[in-house]
Parts: structure tokens; C-alpha cells; sequence
């Protein structure tokens, strides 16, 4: 008997902000640009609404990756939201470093609301990079996983 080898499906987090990124997304969906329907979105205000312990916890419930996209540097529709995210996600990648887990597994992108094919193609790329590194056992904690 041949036992069939499971396809690797990562679960992504993506933080979007809801003036630009998830515009962005918004705009991939209805223009029929695809991007893998593992990516799930969660709208935030602004970018920096996320608190690293936000992307800890996705890990811990047990996400392969987590991407935080907002409105480019200086479009920012609470003026300097994204530099505070940017200069958080800066600490949480040191973090991550010193954690042992690899820091690939998160990505901060600038996607504004006409960007719906870099929205796309983010996805793409973030998506195929987990793949390639392969599920997050690191940071799961056991007690959230899914029985089977
Ligand atoms: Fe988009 Fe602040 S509103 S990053």
C-alpha cells in the first residue's frame, strides 16, 4: 500500500490596512488577479494598529507566516502610522532572530489602493516562500492546534 504524501497548504496572515492594502486586495479581487485562498485577511484601521504580539499569537494559533501591508511611507491616512509599524516590525524581526524562528516567516509590504496586481504578486511570492520553508512548528502551541 502507497501512502499518499499530503500537499503542504500554509496558513498566511495578512494584516491589511483599510485605506490602502486592503483596497489593494480588494482591487486583485475584482480584477481577477489570483493570489492562493491561504492568505487570509484580517482589515485593520491602520498599520499600526498591529502589535507584534498580535503576529506572536497568529504563530501561536498556529499560522505559517504573517504579512503586514499598509500605505506607502508618507500616505499613510493617519500621517505617520506606518512609521511607528515599520520601526515595531524592525524590533519583532530582531526578536524573532534571537527566538530562533525564521524570520522570512513575516514580511512588511507597502501596497497602496491602485496596487492591485503588487497585491497579488506579494501573495504569490510570500506564499510560495512559506511553502518553501515549510510548516511552523516553533512558536505553535499545541494546545490551539486543530484535532484531527
Ligand atoms: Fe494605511 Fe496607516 S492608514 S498604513
Amino acid at each position: 500500500m502507497q501512502i499518499e504524501k499530503k500537499e503542504f497548504k500554509p496558513l498566511i496572515v495578512a494584516f491589511c490596512c483599510n485605506w490602502c492594502s486592503y483596497a489593494g486586495a480588494d482591487l486583485a479581487g475584482s480584477g481577477r488577479m489570483s493570489y492562493p485562498a491561504e492568505v487570509k485577511i484580517i482589515r485593520v484601521p491602520c498599520s499600526c494598529r498591529v502589535n507584534p504580539a498580535f503576529i506572536l499569537r497568529a504563530f501561536q494559533r498556529g499560522a505559517d507566516g504573517v504579512i503586514l501591508c499598509g500605505c506607502h511611507p508618507g500616505d499613510c491616512h493617519y500621517s505617520t502610522g506606518n512609521y511607528y509599524a515599520r520601526r515595531r516590525m524592525t524590533l519583532l524581526f530582531g526578536m524573532l532572530d534571537y527566538l530562533g524562528i525564521e524570520k522570512e516567516r513575516t514580511r512588511v509590504e507597502w501596497v497602496s489602493a491602485a496596487e492591485g496586481a503588487k497585491f497579488a504578486s506579494v501573495m504569490n511570492d510570500f506564499v510560495s516562500k512559506i511553502v518553501s520553508l515549510g510548516e511552523n512548528k516553533r512558536l505553535e502551541d499545541l494546545r490551539c492546534k486543530e484535532q484531527k
